[in-house]
């Protein structure tokens, strides 16, 4: 049977998941979304409208600011992939700065910001042929996804990729702050009280601590097919 399926990829930090959540909306001709861009954008938001800073949060300002916040995501053909635009600017680069790292769990904690961004990635899923990655994907946004994947690989190997992945965009990191990012987020994630990142009942571990990309994609494809 060839049909159109909805694919959710969970997992924690930097296991992969956007890299083979792009390869295979791209194999597959589906649509890529990618939810932490989501949260990222909110968090970049905050702090551009100073409702967070490494020193305060004032929560319910952000709260009542959502109305005014608008997402969404502009196929860009050059990359071949979409890039987040908050409030019709394209904010794909600062969204993935350190600032915004160390931020983004926090406000991701924030049930009237995950209401909102769930909504909207409902909404983006409705005709189905969608590659969406995230936090809650499975568990949440699609639970009647046809294929669930939740990612995982050692907070060294995660570092280590992360870390050489920022240098390679021309910013100034170090593993160490970088692994350190990774740990603290992990146990936000896990953490929260709305929708904690948790693997789904239905969904299959893979771990890529030690696959190549090949070898992952090529496991990956093969779950697809066996479902599609
Ligand atoms: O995938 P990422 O590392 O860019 O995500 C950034 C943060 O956003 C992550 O630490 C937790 C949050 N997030 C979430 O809570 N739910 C999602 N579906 C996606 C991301």
């Amino acid at each position: 049977m060839d049909r159109k399926i909805t694919i959710a990829i969970d997992g924690f930090s930097s296991t992969g998941k956007s890299t083979i959540a792009k390869q295979l909306a791209k194999k597959l001709n589906y649509v890529y979304v990618d939810t932490g861009a989501m949260y990222r954008a909110v968090t970049l938001c905050a702090i551009q409208q100073g409702y967070i800073s490494p020193t305060h949060f004032d929560e319910a300002g952000l709260i009542s600011h959502l109305p005014n916040v608008t997402l969404k995501f502009v196929y860009n053909t050059e990359i071949a992939h979409s890039e987040v635009y908050l409030n019709g600017v394209n904010v794909e680069g600062e969204i993935r700065s350190m600032e915004v790292s160390n931020l983004v769990s926090k406000v991701a904690a924030l049930p009237q910001v995950r209401e909102k961004l769930v909504e909207q990635q409902r909404s983006m899923g409705l005709e189905k042929g969608i590659v969406m990655d995230g936090r809650d994907i499975g568990t949440v946004v699609f639970p009647d996804a046809e294929l669930k994947l939740f990612m995982n690989a050692g907070a060294a190997a995660r570092a280590e990729r992360r870390t050489a992945e920022l240098i390679e965009q021309g910013r100034e990191v170090t593993y160490e702050e970088v692994l350190q990012n990774i740990e603290e987020r992990d146990y936000q994630d896990t953490h929260r009280k709305d929708s904690p990142l948790q693997k789904a009942v239905d969904a299959i571990e893979v771990d890529n601590t030690t696959l190549t990309l090949e070898e992952l994609f090529d496991k990956i494809m093969a779950l697809v097919n066996s479902v599609k």
